[in-house]
């Protein structure tokens, strides 16, 4: 199953594929991951489950948090620079341009921003599919190495699903062979407990949803529906026993009515298998149902980092609420950014997002006393984890 990523950097270091796709996109209406989740609006494009922004107005921590807080991150990235020779030939397009980040065991973080702003970059990045310019990711704390033998090791527990199941499957092969597949690449020792491939295979399967398992190794892609394609996906991914899925818009190719089922997979298996998971999405109502932190990430850059419901009912950075404010039912006026169109080849100087900052634009940065530096001091990168917005406002 998948293989390469069609948007994969050729210009740099790609590293050799090997991975499973999936993909994501709606929201479970029962809120079931969190304690009191809220449920939030949908976009306006009108898929998701409305929300209502009912912010908790004393984010006080919680027990939770500080446990989760001193939990060792099982992948985390440290000034993380992607860069690739420019598509359109001048300059470097710097893809992912100084982030931290944490994931720590069981934890679901969303990654969201709009189209090219690098998520999918920091995804390929985080699961050995491009080596970073600079900058580390670590696993469980050590640096990943680069060897052949340490990546495929490394590649086994840090699996990608993308967003489009039919693309990653071969049509002319059956579920069971793309589920093996994985398995065959790993050798006898994938197998853990199970005494043979079809006993692991039938496992994955029925882990992923698909049961009983029998009724489905035989199909091909085509006999199918989207969603059990992606639970094949998902199943090639958890034969091998992952600690984390980077899941790479993994319901955004699907219909609005099986999204939710594959949220609730991907919740269900942090319960089950106490998966950790990074989930990019342009979606902010996906983040809402699904995610337990987010990270904002704007032209290479993590712009705003929380807890969901920090980030996502009292947003400090003006391109996370501007984001917001196109959710439908968000009760606040639609902001619709205006400027310059992020480009990763040319980051403006100052604040990256300054040309299209409606506080700059409104004169309320002049007010507060902080244009100059919107223009001219880029706000440091954020540190992986707390609560932090990269903006002269928010300071
Ligand atoms: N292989 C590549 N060669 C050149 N530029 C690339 C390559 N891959 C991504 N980019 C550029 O990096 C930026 C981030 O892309 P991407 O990570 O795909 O963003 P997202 O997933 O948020 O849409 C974009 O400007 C994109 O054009
Ligand atoms: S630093 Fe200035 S330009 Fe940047 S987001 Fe904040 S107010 Fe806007
Ligand atoms: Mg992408």
């Amino acid at each position: 199953m998948t293989g390469p990523d069609p948007a994969s950097p050729g210009t740099e270091e790609t590293l050799e594929p090997q991975v499973t796709a999936a993909e994501s996109a709606d929201a479970p209406s029962d809120g079931q991951h969190s304690d009191d989740r809220r449920e939030i609006v949908a976009p306006r494009s009108g898929t998701e489950p409305a929300a209502e922004t009912t912010a908790d107005p004393s984010p006080e921590p919680t027990a939770a948090d500080d446990a989760a807080a001193e939990r060792p991150s099982v992948l985390s990235v440290r000034d993380l620079h992607v860069s690739f020779r420019s598509r359109y030939g001048r300059g470097r397009a710097l893809a992912v341009d100084g982030v931290d980040l944490d994931i720590a065991p069981g934890e679901i973080v969303a990654l969201v921003g709009e189209s090219g702003c690098g998520k999918s970059t920091l995804a390929r990045a985080l699961t050995g599919l491009v080596k970073p310019t600079s900058g580390q990711v670590l696993h469980d704390g050590a640096p990943v190495s680069y060897t052949s033998r340490a990546l495929k090791a490394y590649r086994r527990g840090v699996q990608l699903v993308l967003q489009d199941p039919t693309g990653a499957l071969n049509p002319r092969r059956t579920v069971y062979e793309a589920v093996a597949e994985g398995l065959r690449i790993h050798g006898k020792s994938a197998l853990g407990a199970f005494p043979d491939e079809k006993s692991k295979v039938a496992d994955a399967l029925s882990r992923a949803g698909l049961r009983p398992p029998e009724r489905f190794v035989n199909l091909r892609p085509h006999q199918l529906s989207g969603g059990q394609r992606q639970r094949v996906v998902i199943a090639g991914a958890l034969v091998l026993d992952p600690e984390v899925l980077v899941a790479d818009e993994p319901v955004a190719s699907l219909d609005a009515s099986v999204r939710g089922e594959i949220l609730r997979l991907l919740l269900d298996l942090r319960t089950t298998a106490g998966l950790s998971a990074l989930v990019v999405t342009h979606d902010l109502g996906l983040a809402w149902n699904i995610a337990d932190r987010v990270a904002v990430m704007y032209l290479g850059r993590v712009v705003e980092t929380g807890t969901v419901e920090e980030v996502l009912t009292d947003p400090q950075h003006p391109y996370t609420k501007a984001l917001l404010s196109v959710v439908a039912e968000s009760g606040t006026e639609a902001v619709i950014l205006s400027g310059e169109t992020p480009d990763s080849a040319a980051i403006p100087s100052g604040c990256r997002f300054h040309p299209r900052c409606p506080l700059l634009a409104s004169g309320e940065a002049e007010r507060l006393g902080i244009a100059h530096r919107c223009l001219t001091e880029d706000p440091a990168p954020l540190p992986a984890g707390g609560r932090h917005a990269a903006c002269h406002a928010a300071a």
